[in-house]
């Protein structure tokens, strides 16, 4: 006897109970209870009505979603709400507003760092975190002596290739990039 072409597929149960977590984010505390399958990325935009995080691929490939927790930026479509309680987070919003923008927001609209913006939150968070990798000498693929991590095009290209852009605005993003860190060290 052959086994049937389509067993059927298990039961999918929803979780008997949600957790509660507590997330800072860009300086607000925000008490959630949430099903434990929640992602970082879904909890932002779906239960803080955060929106300006974007998911562009919900499989870590594309950088849209990017945020930076307890300083580090990570994707956050691949991370769970429930694995950060007590983290801070910063979002796109947290860098500043379109009539306060922050300095690489600023940079972004001089250089035209972007054309669809569909990928401009997720470059603009990790431009910022990109100069602070650099300023504290966290060394990247490209870096030639691990002991001296110094700012170049090649490093920010590097470290931001995880973040895609569609409409190839890379020439713009980079120097948008430059002028921040122009900005920061006086060089
Ligand atoms: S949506 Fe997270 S990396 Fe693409
Ligand atoms: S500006 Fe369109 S995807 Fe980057």
């Amino acid at each position: 006897m052959t086994s049937p072409a389509h067993p059927a597929a298990p039961a999918v149960r929803p979780p008997d109970e949600t957790l509660a977590v507590t997330l800072t984010v860009n300086g607000q505390d925000h008490g959630l209870q949430l099903d434990p399958r929640v992602t970082l990325l879904d909890a932002l935009r779906e239960k803080l009505h955060l929106t300006g995080t974007k998911k562009g691929c919900d499989h870590g490939q594309c950088g849209a979603c990017t945020v930076i927790v307890n300083g580090e930026r990570i994707n956050s479509c691949l991370t769970l709400a429930v694995m950060h309680d007590g983290d801070e987070i910063t979002t796109i919003e947290g860098l500043g507003t379109p009539e306060e923008m922050g300095p690489m927001q600023a940079a972004f609209v001089s250089h035209d760092g972007y054309q669809c913006g569909y990928c401009t939150s997720g470059q603009i968070v990790s431009g910022v975190a990109v100069l602070g990798e650099i300023a504290r000498g966290i060394p990247s693929h490209v870096t030639a002596d691990l002991g001296d991590v110094q700012y170049s095009d090649q490093e920010v290209r590097e470290r931001m290739s995880g973040n895609i852009c569609r409409c190839a605005a890379y020439p713009n993003i980079i120097a948008a990039i430059r002028e921040v860190h122009g900005q920061e060290t006086g060089k």
